[in-house]
């Protein structure tokens, strides 16, 4: 793994010159059983360096909470590995979503990640890391706690939890779908 982050560095590095990307890694034990999968750090994640930290930190307990999954099975990683931003209106820097660009650029090493995570189930939080791994056809809303495979493992597509708070008519079947997965992983176990 250490490896593997000296060569994004480098490659980030060189591809982004005079740019300030901070890179934020994944976190968590290797190998995990479960690896959650998020779109791109923001701000809070940029500034500790620290997936799921600050507000999406919250999101994170809950969805332990809910699914009944500790937090030593668990490596949490981010399909881009630093934060997209844009200028707003008001001259201020704000998060954006990430490009098909940045996404394909990043893909490589969180192939070579998970391969190094060895996960029992990749669990994927909204479309980007969904449609990173499977292709642009899954679409989170037909797909969402389905037991789904990328490459000989088991993937269980989630709503990202930023969009639950966003669209509430979302919360019941995400609530449901996190329920099921720790159902799921407490009858394998
Ligand atoms: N923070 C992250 O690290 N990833 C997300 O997808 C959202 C917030």
């Amino acid at each position: 793994m250490e490896k593997l982050r000296r060569e994004m560095t480098a490659f980030f590095q060189k591809l982004y010159v005079g740019e300030q990307k901070i890179l934020v890694f994944g976190e968590g034990k290797t190998p995990a059983r479960v690896a959650l999968i998020g779109e791109a750090p923001g701000e809070q994640e940029a500034l500790l360096g620290r997936p799921f930290v600050g507000r999406a930190g919250k999101n994170l307990d809950e969805f332990l909470a809910l699914s009944g999954i500790s937090r030593a099975e668990l490596y949490i990683t981010n399909t881009v590995k630093f934060r997209p931003v844009k200028t707003s209106a008001a001259g201020n820097t704000v998060n954006r979503a990430p490009s098909q660009e940045e996404i394909r650029l990043c893909l490589p090493f969180l192939k070579r990640e998970l391969a190094l995570v060895n996960p029992e189930v990749i669990v994927t939080l909204g479309n980007v890391p969904l449609k990173a791994l499977l292709g642009r056809q899954a679409i989170i809303g037909e797909v969402h706690g389905q037991w789904l495979a990328w490459e000989g493992k088991r993937l269980y597509p989630l709503y990202h939890p930023a969009a639950v708070i966003y669209n509430r008519a979302l919360r019941p079947a995400y609530e449901d779908d996190v329920r099921r997965l720790g159902e799921a992983l407490r009858d394998k176990a």
